[in-house]
């Protein structure tokens, strides 16, 4: 098969595209034909060898993916050939990735794409859907009628919190760099929307809720505390996910006068069952045209080295020259 794979961590240039033999799926696994496959910071940080992780080289990259089932090993039971499958597990935890026309997957990570979802939509929304769904659902159990600001809702994992926030009922106020990426969040559903780089979030965002939010999301990967908690509502819900070398400080005093609770996570933590119950509600506002893929371009897979300088240029270093997701297609455009 053709795949993007590695043989050491490094950058980007590390990307070779070429032939690996066929992987033959054992007991609990599903063969699946991968039709589209998209790209997530944590895929460029496990390349890079930023996060440490158990790579068997030769290692393809990528964690997210949807395709079509070819085959299954004799312990499967919930999929069978032709069935169409999305998942987000893979590309670490010593499980190969996703960027290659096949990929082996255990079915215990598998979700079915639903009746009219396109592969390349499923794909996208894999990883950031479910990383969203933890933080919203399962973590800062939003509210109907709550409030919520999305600090970064333009971007991968941003616009599936302001569409699942949403489909929770609560009002959203989502923050982007650019009047054009307001204008986008707006579209995946946020009420409100503020340009960061040329409005003062803080003082718009009390103007618009002037007992402040009831849930805060920071997408960015250095947050500043103070700031954050001084916009939370009595009771208020803070979600950070993002940042691994981020070391701000905690302001304990107006954090705990205010009943404040602090949520962080991991979506690769969360176990296979819990990650169903997020499948599920994702599949389910898919079909009821709650959910929209969030695509900034589709490529090819032989720009797969690319597609991680791109997202690493933009997570990193801050480009501000893509606005959602890379979806790659390993069997052709
Ligand atoms: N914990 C987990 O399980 C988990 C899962 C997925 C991702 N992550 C992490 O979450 C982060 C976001 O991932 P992603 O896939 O959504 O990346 P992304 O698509 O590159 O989005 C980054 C977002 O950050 C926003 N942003 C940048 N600077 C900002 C600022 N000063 N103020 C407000 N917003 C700002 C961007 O807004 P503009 O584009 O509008 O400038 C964009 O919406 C990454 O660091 C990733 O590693 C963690």
């Amino acid at each position: 098969m053709k795949a993007a794979y590695i043989k050491e961590t490094g950058g980007p240039e590390k990307i070779i595209i070429g032939e690996l033999p066929d992987p033959s799926p054992v007991t609990d696994e599903v063969l699946v034909r991968v039709e589209a496959a998209s790209v997530n910071p944590i895929d460029t940080y496990v390349r890079s060898g930023m996060v440490p992780a158990e790579l068997p080289m030769p290692f393809v990259v990528g964690s997210d993916f949807a395709g079509t089932v070819e085959a299954v090993g004799e312990g499967v039971t919930r999929f069978q050939p032709g069935d169409r499958v999305w998942g987000a597990n893979q590309g670490g935890h010593g499980r190969q990735g996703t960027f290659s026309e096949l990929a082996c997957v255990s079915e215990e990570w598998l979700h079915s794409v639903p009746v009219g979802v396109k592969e390349e939509d499923a794909a996208a929304m894999a990883l950031v859907g479910i990383t969203a769904h933890i933080g919203v659902v399962l973590r800062a159990k939003v509210q109907e009628g709550e409030t919520v600001l999305v600090n970064g809702g333009s971007g991968g994992v941003g616009s599936m919190v302001v569409q699942m926030a949403k489909a929770m009922g609560a009002r959203v106020i989502a923050t982007a760099g650019s009047d054009g990426r307001v204008v986008k969040a707006k579209a995946f559903g946020a009420d409100e929307g503020i340009n960061y780089k040329t409005l003062d979030v803080g003082k718009q965002v009390l103007e618009l809720s002037p007992n402040g939010v009831d849930v805060l999301w920071e997408t960015r990967r250095e947050t500043d505390l103070d700031w954050a908690i001084g916009l939370l509502a009595n009771r208020g819900r803070m979600v950070v996910m993002a940042g691994r070398d981020a070391r701000p400080m905690l302001p304990v005093g107006p954090f705990y006068v205010k009943d404040c609770a602090l949520h962080g996570f991991a979506m690769f933590n969360y176990s296979a069952n819990e990650q169903r119950q997020c499948g599920g509600d994702i599949n389910r506002w898919l079909t009821e045209g709650k959910l929209k893929a969030n695509i900034d371009r589709v490529l090819p897979l032989d720009e797969a080295a690319e597609a991680h300088h791109l997202q690493e240029e933009n997570t990193i270093h801050l480009a501000g020259t893509l606005a959602g997701k890379i979806v790659l297609k390993p069997n052709g455009l």
